[in-house]
């Protein structure tokens, strides 16, 4: 039986939300979960498209999702993390294809003191080889990052609906400025002249 690639998997996300995300669908966050889940990472699906920097992790974007959802391969070398930000009114799913990464989960700070404040840390969190991660701005904020010292980690990341900038927040203060979301590489037109994308 052929495997279960990243392009069957592709496939089946473009199934599962071709009317995109249905509101507050608990069985939704499910499905796309298991999607993901059931995909076993496999360097040979991937690899091709990885970029990595030593400035900062980077974004490669694979699938446009007809307007409903980006999904994106991040590399990030060691060391590199995330500011904490927000998901604007989207799910954000995180699939680790390589190493492990952590995600540390904050509160919404509270700016109606005068000067919000330290950002509030909930949760400590660790997602290793195949794991699968979600979250919403009702969870909280997050940063996500690669700690190791020895290894670059990737992760496959799905946003519904797609969103083109988000808020970061200053760890001390908890201000928050409005960042635009871009690329370092784009994979969409290859990718949607191929039978992974069609319907
Ligand atoms: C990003 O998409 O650039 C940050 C990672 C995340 O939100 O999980």
């Amino acid at each position: 039986m052929a495997r279960y690639d990243l392009n069957a998997m592709q496939l089946d996300l473009r199934r599962e939300l071709e009317n995109g995300f249905l509101e507050e669908s608990e069985e939704m966050v499910n499905t796309i979960k298991m999607i993901m889940s059931n995909y076993e990472s496999h360097p040979k699906d991937w690899e091709s498209k990885e970029k990595w920097s030593d400035k900062k992790y980077t974004r490669t974007l694979l699938d446009k999702g007809n307007g409903h959802y980006n999904l994106m391969i991040l590399c990030w070398n060691t060391g590199q993390e995330s500011p904490i930000h927000n998901h604007p009114k989207s799910h954000c799913f995180m699939k680790t294809l390589k190493g492990e990464v952590f995600e540390e989960l904050y509160e919404n700070p509270d700016m109606t003191s005068c000067c919000g404040g330290k950002m509030k840390k909930i949760q400590d969190r660790v997602y290793t080889l195949n794991d699968v991660a979600h979250i919403t701005d009702a969870d909280g904020l997050h940063r996500v990052g690669n700690k190791s010292h020895v290894e670059g980690a990737v992760t496959l990341h799905l946003y519904s609906p797609p969103f083109s900038s988000c808020k970061k927040y200053d760890d001390d203060t908890g201000k928050s400025t409005e960042v635009p979301m871009g690329y370092d590489q784009d994979f969409t037109e290859q990718c949607c002249s191929r039978s992974c994308c069609e319907k």
